[in-house]
């Protein structure tokens, strides 16, 4: 009958466990029934009658209690191996955690040998001590919590995008353009050491990008509002906690803007609105850096959150650091490029909140940045943002779209002919437009107050170094 239909479905459901995530599970979806969980062991307390397991499986930085007669013990089951364990999800008399699992099965799906494996048990390791192993250090709190946060911010950032109008392009990643001009370019070679130079696969030089700039730009010349947010390479020779070969970059371009404003309002919501939602999504794995990381560094988040980002222009911020009794190592002169002292000095000065330069020196900035032909220093539309910790955030500009101008500029470079198509967009409906380019490592770091940025990528590639 229908009757004993149900009730056998009834009580095969009731013995069949529900596999959930941790996440699920120490949150209380499941109290009462008989669950399945599966992860990596992050504790083990035998003690005489019962066996203690805290098991997490990436899904929140809080592992579930599990709760075992000694019986289920076995030498196998050490820390960081991976097990299956059912049981019931009780709540917990315990003030720490809300739930725990009492157990009736456990299996050791995977062991760990607890001599070999380079984490230990309640120990806290440094990050500077994970980065010897980019393949073992997401089993630990402190990445998995930072690969979490990189997660909600990236859908955090692709939200604000969408709301906002922006259409998602995917810029190439192998181009044959070099949108800086700085030559920090990887080139892309054949493979076969035979294959002789005229053989070259796409028959001119092609390297990893540098920037999507460029290809943005064809973009907003039709869909007005365009970004990405994609992988980016630079052959930069340094060792320096703020660079790295490959990092991701968050690029924006926007067109009928005529206003260096108009951009700044962009890079500070984007900021504001991946941050707060950060701080929403993931509290937890945010409090684990802010607390046993850089303590204190919350202070700063919640400064920067607080106050509207100030601006100033490139000589106002010269006088500043020339005014200042501080020594620096590098020159402080007009016309000089602003090093990493002078961005962290200019944020301390401003109160250690996100500052906006403005106007850099025209000879300083690429041969896309405008003309600032009403300034009395000759000066382009371009704009950095700096802040705590960091630095250089975000570098934007004002395009020269006037196409007398920037045909001058490539010409005297010797480039009119590589950027032909470039000055096409200035000869067919070219309008004022601008965009900017935000390091996601770099604002990882500024949110999180990690020092070098090796620590906010899964698998950071730098010179001397490319590991897995
Ligand atoms: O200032 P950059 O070089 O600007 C551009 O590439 C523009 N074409 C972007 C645009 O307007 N669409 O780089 C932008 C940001 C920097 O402010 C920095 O945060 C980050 O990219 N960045 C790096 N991050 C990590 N490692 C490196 N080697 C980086 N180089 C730049």
């Amino acid at each position: 009958t229908s009757r004993e239909i149900l009730s056998t479905i009834r009580h095969y459901c009731k013995k069949t466990p529900t596999t959930l995530r941790v996440s699920e599970a120490v949150s209380g979806a499941g109290l009462d029934t008989n669950i399945k969980v599966q992860g990596w062991v992050r504790s083990v307390r035998p003690q005489k009658t019962h066996l203690f397991l805290h098991v997490n499986d990436g899904s929140s930085l809080q592992p579930l209690q599990i709760v075992a007669s000694s019986e289920l013990n076995n030498p196998s089951l050490t820390f960081g191996c991976a097990v299956e364990v059912t049981g019931t999800l009780k709540r917990s008399p315990h003030q720490k955690q809300p739930v725990e699992l009492e157990a009736h099965q456990i299996q050791v799906v995977g062991e760990c040998d607890p001599v070999d494996f380079p984490f230990k048990i309640k120990e806290r390791h440094s990050l500077e001590y994970l980065r010897q192993f980019p393949h073992l250090r997401c089993r630990t709190n402190a990445f998995s919590s930072l690969l979490r946060v990189r997660s909600e911010a990236t859908t955090a950032i692709q939200s604000y995008f969408k709301k906002n109008g922006f259409v998602q392009i995917h810029t190439p990643v192998i181009t044959s353009n070099d949108c800086e001009g700085a030559g920090e370019l990887f080139q892309v070679e054949p493979s076969s050491p035979e294959s002789n130079e005229d053989e070259n696969f796409f028959s001119v030089p092609a390297f990893l990008t540098v920037s999507g700039q460029l290809h943005l730009e064809v973009m907003s010349g039709a869909l007005s509002k365009v970004f990405t947010f994609g992988p980016t390479f630079r052959a930069e020779n340094s060792q320096s906690r703020r660079h790295l070969a490959e990092f991701y970059m968050v690029e924006a371009e926007v067109s009928f803007t005529e206003s260096l404003e108009d951009l700044t309002k962009v890079v500070e919501d984007v900021f504001r609105s991946a941050t707060e939602h950060v701080l929403a999504h993931c509290p937890e794995d945010v409090d684990l850096f802010h607390k046993h990381v850089t303590p204190g560094h919350r202070e700063t988040v919640d400064s920067m959150m607080k106050k509207r980002f100030p601006m100033i222009s490139y000589t106002e911020a010269i006088d500043i650091l020339n005014r200042s009794s501080e020594k620096f190592a590098f020159p402080t002169n007009w016309g000089c490029d602003l090093q990493t002292e002078h961005e962290k000095y200019l944020v301390k000065h401003c109160g250690n909140i996100p500052v906006f330069v403005t106007d850099y020196p025209y000879d300083l900035k690429p041969f896309y940045a405008r003309d600032n032909q009403d300034h009395p220093e000759h000066t382009a539309a371009a704009v950095d943002l700096l802040v705590p910790g960091v630095g250089e955030l975000c570098g934007g500009s004002l395009r020269e779209e006037r196409l007398d101008l920037l045909r001058a500029r490539l010409e005297e470079a010797g480039l009119e002919e590589t950027y032909s198509w470039y000055l096409d967009l200035r000869r067919f409906g070219s309008v004022p437009h601008g965009g900017f380019g935000l390091g996601f490592e770099r604002y990882l770091q500024c949110i999180l107050g990690v020092e070098n940025i090796k620590d906010v990528i899964p698998f950071p590639r730098f010179s001397h170094s490319c590991l897995l």
